[in-house]
């Protein structure tokens, strides 16, 4: 009897119920109740002990250092975000928006994996001859990885479970967390209460049986992977690939990971052969910069240690009728009004009845207020339809009074932009001028007004 085994937990109030109902008949929360499987049903599960080697408490001075073995992917910025390498045994959750890339990432990473033991590739997306086809075109059937990755097209968790189990691989790729079903479950594939028991089946499977599990996991159009809090705490990475889908650049960032950073990015492109490194990542949101056109400005953004150059474009046209919009792509809209409105008062650039809109180029989302400075100077020179001249970037937070403020890693954005061959930085007055970078003229501008002076040069009258 399926039905026995599951009952849909109320995830405010813990009460349990044997249907589902929108609302909590206990606490009265609505959409609250998962499906989740009663444990009793499955003892082995339950009452596994910990392995007893783990259980003396030892001193703190007396603990080994966690000397983790790593396994190379072959990607570098994969690696890089990993912390290193893939950790054995380890759970690891790749997120993202359907078509940016997860199913080719992890297909090469399979392939890269493969050549330090089998990995067997799961998937519930696509038949056996539709991956043969993507391996062709990644050009993985020559090489060792035509033998030494396994695909099985399954949506059966138990399934996968057992094959993982007889053929015992390296790693385990699920592609996706949200195509394969338990049994013992009612709920559809996808549903927060599959999504979470299929999750933990797999963290056993590693933690039980050295396996590293690259779950695949797709994200709802709000930005956030199904079952996204029950998945997260559990799994030890949460990795997830971002970017323009119509463009060729993706980023990959660590938003957890219990082995290493969640400060590092990996830089990629989709080419036609797959995603690859991008040769040098400072300059890849650059655009096309190459003439100095009004509306554009290259600010330098902190992506963990890595500085990125990226150009910020700006549109302002009057407002044909209603409430003016501000449209803002990869930028934070809040800061975006608060730029207009201090452009406003503080430097006399009234934007209150043009639309607005302020983009990164490349498909690149951050949320640096190190970019204000490039933000304005950019709504300032499409307004004023003056350039700023090729060669310059500008770098500052702007506060509400129109003063410019130091950014973190100010230095080290300054430092990237003079080796990527920019000769001029519009920056924050420094309190300790620190040495300065061979090649780049650094000025120093107190206010957004004194910026604006020297990037547009000072207005008339
Ligand atoms: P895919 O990995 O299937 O995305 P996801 O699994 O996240 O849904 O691939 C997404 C896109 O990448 C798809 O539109 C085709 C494109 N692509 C390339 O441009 N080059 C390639 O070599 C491959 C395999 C895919
Ligand atoms: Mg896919």
């Amino acid at each position: 009897m399926k039905r026995s085994q599951s009952r849909y937990v109320c995830q405010a109030c813990g009460d349990s119920f044997l249907r589902w109902e929108g609302q909590c008949r206990a606490c009265g929360a609505w959409n609250t109740l998962v499906e989740t499987l009663v444990r009793e049903a499955s003892p082995a599960v339950h009452r596994r002990s910990p392995p007893a080697s783990n259980s003396a408490p030892v001193p703190l001075a007396n603990l080994s250092e966690a000397d983790v073995a790593r396994i190379p992917v072959g990607i570098g910025e994969l690696d890089r975000v990993l912390g290193g390498g893939l950790v054995p045994g380890s759970l690891v959750l790749v997120g993202g928006e359907p078509g940016i890339g997860k199913s080719t990432l992890l297909l090469q990473a399979a392939a890269g994996i493969s050549r330090a033991g089998p990995v067997l590739y799961a998937t519930g997306e696509e038949s056996g001859a539709q991956v043969r086809l993507r391996a062709a075109r990644l050009g993985l059937l020559d090489g060792a990885a035509g033998a030494a990755v396994t695909v099985l097209a399954e949506s059966s968790v138990a399934r996968i479970l057992e094959s993982a189990r007889a053929a015992r691989p390296t790693a385990l790729v699920v592609d996706s967390i949200q195509t394969a079903t338990v049994d013992e479950l009612e709920g559809p594939a996808g549903s927060v209460g599959q999504v979470r028991e299929s999750a933990l089946r797999y963290m056993e499977l590693a933690k039980g049986d050295g396996i590293a599990v690259l779950l695949v996991g797709h994200v709802t159009k709000e930005g956030s992977l199904a079952g996204p809090k029950t998945l997260e705490h559990l799994v030890d990475a949460v990795l997830s690939i971002e970017g323009d889908r119509s463009g060729a650049l993706r980023l990959v960032r660590a938003t957890k990971n219990r082995f290493g950073s969640t400060e590092e990015v990996g830089v990629l492109e989709m080419g036609e052969a797959g995603l690859r490194e991008v040769p040098d990542p400072a300059r890849a949101f650059l655009g096309e910069h190459a003439s100095a056109e009004p509306g554009s400005v290259v600010g330098a953004t902190l992506e963990g240690s890595r500085a990125l150059l990226v150009e910020v474009q700006a549109l302002v046209a009057p407002t044909g009728y209603g409430t003016p919009r501000r449209t803002a792509i990869g930028l934070d809209p809040g800061r975006l009004a608060l730029l207009v409105a201090v452009l406003g008062r503080r430097a006399g650039i009234g934007l209150g009845s043009h639309d607005v809109y302020a983009n990164l180029a490349g498909g690149l989302a951050a949320d640096d207020p190190g970019l204000d400075l490039a933000v304005a100077i950019a709504l300032a020179s499409t307004f004023r339809d003056l350039p700023v001249a090729a060669g310059t970037v500008a770098i500052a937070e702007i506060g509400l009074l129109g003063e410019l403020r130091s950014v973190s890693g100010l230095e080290r954005r300054v430092r990237e932009a003079a080796r990527l061959g920019f000769t001029r930085a519009i920056v924050p007055p420094a309190r300790a001028s620190g040495p300065a970078s061979p090649g780049i003229t650094v000025v120093a501008a107190r206010t957004l007004r004194e910026a604006l002076d020297d990037a547009l040069g000072p207005r008339d009258g």
